[in-house]
């Protein structure tokens, strides 16, 4: 591993030859999350408790087909958090269908790097944006 790498690595020391429990994109994500919180009359919203028992919840405002606006909340651990504002950062100005095609393993790729006990959070984070968008649609103002 060469000194750049082990740089980005923030979970090792240096020198430490283990997996990289996650990337520095995380810890920015970890640090300024700027998606969290509310929004009032939104037009797409979903709640989705996970197996793990958290819960995520997204609040979107679409206009011309167009995701403008995401806030999300959640019960969940910091990594949930990081997961969730990856996902509203990849889907704010996106269309509805581009959104939907936001996967977990988009969020992961995205990541660059996420602890293999905490993938499920970046799949609640995704289906929960699916299902507000889904909820958008079923509303009878999309596509
Ligand atoms: Fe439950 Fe992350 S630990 S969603």
């Amino acid at each position: 591993m060469v000194e750049n790498e082990q740089n980005e690595n923030m979970g090792n020391k240096k020198g430490d030859a283990e997996e990289k429990p996650f990337s520095a994109k995380v810890l920015h994500y970890v640090m300024d999350p700027t998606r969290l919180g509310e929004m009032d009359k939104p037009d797409g919203h979903a709640v989705i408790t996970g197996p793990c028992g958290d819960t995520v919840e997204f609040f979107l405002r679409i206009f011309s087909n167009r995701i403008r606006e995401i806030r999300f909340r959640t019960t969940g651990c910091f990594f949930t958090i990081v997961a969730c504002d990856a996902v509203a950062t990849m889907a704010e100005g996106r269309t509805v269908r581009e959104g939907l095609r936001i996967t977990q393993e988009c969020v992961l790729e995205y990541l660059e790097g996420f602890p293999d006990d905490h993938k499920h959070c970046a799949l609640l984070a995704a289906n929960t944006l699916h299902k507000a968008l889904r909820a958008y649609l079923i509303r009878g103002r999309g596509l």
